[in-house]
C-alpha cells in the first residue's frame, strides 16, 4: 500500500524516517502488506536529502494517484492543509494528521466527510505528541462519563516554565532552547500565548463531550506575563506554575473550558511534569483519575503517533475506525468568569499592612505569601475559591494596591 506525506518539516521528516527505518516490522503490523512511502510533498528544495527523489511540489500528483491510499498531513496551519485534506478524503483516501490547528478548526467537517466516504481521518499526534490519548479516550475509557480533563498540553511552554523554575533562566533564553530542540511551532506565538494548548483542549473536549468546541469559544491566556516573582511565590506556596488546559462537563449542554497559567500544588500529579513532557489527567466516573504522560513534542515522539495511525488506517481499509463528534451548539462553553476559581494576586502598595488588612476585608479569608528579596511594598496573597467574576469585581475595589499579576489556582 502506498503512502504520501504532505509537509517535510520536523514531524514529516520524522514520519519518513520511522516508515523507512521500521519498514519490515510495520509491514507485519499493518496486515495489508508493506507500507511504501511514494511521495513527499513540500514546496521547498531538499538537495542531497536521502528522500530527494520522491519529493514533489504538485499536490495533484498525490490526489490523482489511485495507488495512494493513505496520506499523512504534517504541513501545519489551515491553508492549504484544509483544502488538501478535504480533497484527499473526498477522493476516498484515508488521512492521518498531526495538525491540531486543522482538527480544532475543521475537525467536525473533515470527520463528516470521512464518514460519508467510508475512509479514516485519524489525528492521534495532534494532542500530546507521542502520548496515546485520542484512542484511549474514545475506546479504553468509553465506559466512563468524563467528569473533567485537564493537563499540560504544550511542551514548549512547559519547557520554558521548567527552565525558569529550576534553572532561573530568562524567558527568551528558555524559548530559544525550545526552538533549537524543534519543540516550538514555526511561529512560537501559538505556544507562548496558549493557542496551541487551546486547540488541543478543544480536540479533547470535542471528543469526550461529543460536540465540536471551537478555539474562539475557549478563554486563553499564555505565559508571557509571568514574572520571576510569580515563580518564586509559587515555590514559596508549595507548588509550581504550569500552563494548564481544562475542560469540564457542567450539564447535558454546558461545559467549561479554559487555558491559563495556574499555581499547581506539589500534591498534584501535574506539578512534577517538567521539560517538554506533557500530562493529561482524565477524571472518569467509573475509573477515577488516570494520567497519560510522555513527550508532548519533538520529531520522533510525534512521528511515532502518526505512523501508528498510518498502520491503523492500513488495517482498516474496508471497516472505518470510529472517531467523531457532532456539530457545535451555541453557548455550549460558559464564560470563564462564571466558573469558580481561587486567585493568586501580586501587587504593589504604599503600605503593606493596611493593604493586607483591606484585602482581608474585601475577600474574607486569604493566604498571605512572602518571598525572600521581595521589593518594598510588594504583597502577594491567595483568595478562597469563588465565582471569578465576583473576585475580579472585589479586586477592582482595592484602590490602594497596584495589581501586577493575577494567576488562577488549579482546582484539584
Ligand atoms: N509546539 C508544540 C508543543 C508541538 O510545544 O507542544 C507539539 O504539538
Amino acid at each position: 500500500m502506498n503512502v504520501a506525506i504532505m509537509g517535510y518539516g520536523v514531524v514529516g521528516s520524522g514520519v519518513a524516517e520511522v516508515l523507512l527505518k521500521n519498514h519490515d516490522s510495520i509491514e507485519k503490523k499493518s496486515t495489508r502488506g508493506s507500507l511504501d512511502l511514494k511521495y513527499i510533498l513540500d514546496i521547498r528544495d531538499f538537495h542531497g536529502d536521502a528522500n530527494e527523489d520522491i519529493i514533489i511540489k504538485d499536490f495533484n500528483t498525490i490526489l490523482n494517484d489511485e495507488t495512494i491510499k493513505i496520506v499523512v498531513e504534517t504541513m501545519g496551519g489551515l491553508n492549504p492543509a484544509f483544502d488538501y485534506v478535504k480533497s484527499c478524503l473526498e477522493a476516498g483516501k484515508s488521512v492521518v494528521s498531526s495538525n491540531k490547528e486543522l482538527v480544532a478548526a475543521k475537525g467536525y467537517e473533515l470527520l463528516s466527510i470521512a464518514e460519508e466516504k467510508n475512509v479514516n481521518f485519524l489525528f492521534e499526534a495532534s494532542v500530546g505528541g507521542g502520548i496515546p490519548i485520542i484512542r484511549p479516550l474514545s475506546q479504553c475509557l468509553a465506559a466512563n462519563e468524563i467528569v473533567e480533563i485537564s493537563g499540560i498540553l504544550n511542551g514548549t511552554t512547559n519547557f520554558i516554565l521548567t527552565k525558569m523554575f529550576n534553572d532561573g533562566l530568562g524567558f527568551e533564553e528558555a524559548l530559544r532552547l525550545a526552538q533549537e530542540n524543534g519543540y516550538a511551532e514555526k511561529d512560537p506565538t501559538a505556544d507562548i500565548e496558549g493557542f496551541d494548548a487551546c486547540r488541543k483542549i478543544c480536540i479533547l473536549a470535542s471528543l469526550v463531550y461529543g460536540k465540536h468546541v471551537y478555539p474562539e469559544s475557549v478563554y486563553t491566556e499564555g505565559i508571557t506575563k509571568i514574572d520571576y516573582a510569580d515563580v518564586e511565590y509559587a515555590r514559596a506556596w508549595g507548588g509550581a506554575i504550569k500552563l494548564i488546559a481544562v475542560a469540564k462537563k457542567l450539564g447535558e449542554n454546558k461545559i467549561s473550558a479554559i487555558v491559563s497559567p495556574a499555581f499547581v500544588p506539589c500534591s498534584s500529579q501535574l506539578a512534577s511534569v517538567d521539560d517538554v513532557f506533557n500530562a493529561i489527567l482524565v477524571k472518569g466516573d467509573a475509573i477515577g483519575d488516570v494520567v497519560f504522560y510522555g513527550k508532548g513534542a519533538g520529531k520522533l515522539p510525534t512521528a511515532s503517533a502518526v505512523v501508528a495511525d498510518v498502520i491503523d488506517c492500513a488495517r482498516h481499509t474496508s471497516k472505518k475506525r470510529f472517531f467523531g463528534w457532532g456539530a457545535a451548539v451555541p453557548d455550549y462553553v460558559i464564560d470563564h468568569l462564571d466558573a469558580e476559581a481561587a486567585l493568586y494576586i501580586r501587587a504593589l502598595t504604599e503600605n503593606d499592612e493596611e493593604a493586607i488588612a483591606a484585602a482581608k476585608k474585601v475577600f474574607g479569608e486569604i493566604e498571605v505569601l512572602s518571598r525572600q528579596g521581595a521589593p518594598h511594598g510588594e504583597i502577594a496573597f491567595i483568595t478562597s475559591a469563588a465565582v471569578e467574576r465576583e473576585l475580579r469585581t472585589k479586586l477592582e475595589t482595592l484602590h490602594m494596591i497596584d495589581t501586577k499579576s493575577v494567576i488562577r489556582i488549579l482546582n484539584e
